[in-house]
C-alpha cells in the first residue's frame, strides 16, 4: 500500500503532548510544534488494524505476553541487523527511559560515575542524576561539520575507578551519528578493559538514512553480546510512543532476573492490551510503511538543508544519518541561550527543543523534529527566515 505522508492530521485537542502541552512548554500555543520526538504521521495500516480489532473486543483485561511477542522483536533484529539474540534474555518495560532508570539503579551504586556523550538526549543526564549518580561528560566534538568522539578523553574517563557504566546512544540523538564499526569497537574495548558496563540505547536504530547501516553494540566486537545491555523498541520506528512498550536484551540470566524482580516489586510487568498487539503487528507487517516514511523524511532533510543554504545561511542544520531530528547550529545569530529560545518562540513562532538541555558546554543550538508533512516544514522554515531577516535588520 502507498502511504500519503503529506496528509495533515489535526492532532490538536487529541491529547498529543506535542500539541496540547505547548502552553506549558512554550508559554503559548502559537508555535508550530517541532519538538518532542514523535511523528505527525499516522502509523502503518496493519498496526492500526490490530489496535482497532483489539478495541472492538471491548474487553481489555490483564494482558498476557505470548512467546510470539519477543520473537517478533528478535526476528526483526535478525532480519534487519543480523543480530540473533536469545528471547529468554529479553525483558519488557514501559519504555527505554524507565528501563535506563532501573538499570542505573540496579547495576551501579550511589555516587558512582556514569559516562554519556553530550550533546545527548537530556534524559541521559536525568536517569543518572535523579538517582544520585554522577555524570561524566565525554563531549562529542565538531570537526569540519562532523561530530566525532574524543577517544583520549573517553579513555581517561573510563579509567576513573568510580566510572561504572557508559550509556551509549546508538545511533545518536540529537547528532544523528550512526557509529562506525571502528568507533564502536574502540568504545567497547576501552569499556571492557576498564570494567565499565556498556548500556546501548538503540531506540532510533531503524531510522537510518543515506545508505548507512546500524550496527548493534552487541555485535560490534566478538563476545560483546555477553557483556552489553541493549534497549530496543518499536515506538520511535512506528510512532507508537503513547502505547508505552520497549524491550531490554540482557547479556546474562542473572542481570535479567535482578531487573525483572525490580519491576515485579512495583507490579509493572505487563503490556497494555494495545501495545501487546501493536508491537507484534509493527515488527511483522510494518516494514513497507517504514521504508516509505524514511524516504519521505529524507526528502524533508533535503528540503531543510536547501532552504537554509539558500535563504537562512546564518543557520547551519546538521543533517542526520539517523533519527528524524535536526540539530540546528544557530550560533551565527549571536544570541545567548535564553535569547535564542525567546527568538524561536516569539519571533519565529516555532516550538523547538532548546540545545542547552542536551549539553552543559555548548550554547547556540536548537533541535528540530522533521517528521511532519512537508507543508508544515515549509511554513516553519519561512517563519524562521522572516524572523532571522528581522533580527538582522535590528542589529
Ligand atoms: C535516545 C532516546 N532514548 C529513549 C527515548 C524515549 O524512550 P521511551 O519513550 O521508550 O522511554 C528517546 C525519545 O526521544 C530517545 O531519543
Amino acid at each position: 500500500m502507498i502511504y500519503n505522508f503529506d496528509e495533515i492530521v489535526d492532532r490538536r485537542g487529541n491529547r498529543a503532548a506535542k500539541y496540547d502541552e505547548r502552553i506549558k512548554k512554550f508559554g503559548t500555543d502559537d508555535v508550530i510544534p517541532l519538538w518532542i520526538a514523535d511523528m505527525d504521521f499516522k502509523t502503518a495500516q496493519p498496526i492500526i488494524d490490530a489496535c482497532v480489532k483489539k478495541a472492538q473486543e471491548g474487553i481489555w483485561g490483564y494482558t498476557s505476553r505470548p512467546d510470539s511477542y519477543f520473537q517478533a522483536y528478535a526476528d526483526w533484529q535478525e532480519r534487519r541487523n543480523g543480530w540473533k539474540f536469545d528471547t529468554s534474555l529479553c525483558s519488557w518495560s514501559l519504555g527505554v527511559v524507565p528501563a535506563l532508570v532501573a538499570i542505573v539503579r540496579l547495576f551501579t551504586g550511589e555516587h558512582d560515575k556514569i559516562m554519556i556523550q553530550p550533546p545527548v538526549y537530556p534524559e541521559f543526564y536525568d536517569v543518572n542524576e535523579l538517582s544520585g549518580r554522577r555524570v561524566l561528560e565525554n563531549d562529542l566534538v565538531e570537526k569540519d561539520g562532523k561530530w566525532e568522539i574524543d577517544f583520549e578523553d573517553f579513555e581517561e574517563k573510563a579509567k576513573d575507578p568510580l566510572t561504572k557504566m557508559f550509556i551509549l546512544c546508538n545511533p545518536h540523538n540529537p547528532l544523528g551519528r550512526v557509529w562506525t564499526k571502528e568507533e564502536l569497537e574502540k568504545m567497547l574495548e576501552i569499556c571492557f578493559a576498564n570494567g565499565v558496563q556498556v548500556v546501548s540505547d538503540e531506540i532510533h536504530s531503524d531510522l537510518i538514512f543515506h545508505g548507512k547501516r546500524h550496527i548493534p553494540a552487541a555485535l560490534a566486537v566478538p563476545g560483546a553480546g555477553d557483556r552489553v545491555i541493549t534497549c530496543i523498541s518499536g515506538t520511535k520506528t512506528f510512532n507508537l510512543a503513547g502505547l508505552q512498550a520497549s524491550a531490554t536484551v540482557f547479556p546474562n540470566r542473572e542481570m535479567k532476573e535482578i531487573y525483572d524482580q525490580y519491576w515485579f516489586a512495583l507490579d509493572i510487568h505487563r503490556n497494555n492490551a494495545f501495545s501487546s498487539v501493536a508491537m507484534e503487528a509493527a515488527f511483522r507487517e510494518g516494514e513497507e510503511w517504514l521504508e516509505q516514511v524514511l524516504s519521505y523524511i529524507s526528502g524533508n532533510f533535503d528540503f531543510v538543508a536547501d532552504y537554509c543554504r539558500q535563504y537562512i545561511p546564518e543557520i547551519h542544520p546538521n543533517i542526520p544519518d539517523a533519527t528524524y531530528l535536526i540539530w540546528l547550529d544557530c550560533r551565527e545569530l549571536g544570541l545567548d541561550d535564553e535569547e535564542l529560545k525567546e527568538f524561536m518562540i516569539k519571533k519565529a513562532r516555532l516550538g523547538l527543543n532548546s540545545g542547552d538541555a542536551f549539553t552543559r558546554s555548548l550554547s547556540g543550538f536548537m533541535r528540530l523534529n522533521a517528521a511532519c508533512p512537508r507543508k508544515v516544514l515549509e511554513k516553519a522554515m519561512k517563519q524562521l527566515e522572516d524572523a532571522v531577516k528581522q533580527l538582522k535588520m535590528q542589529k
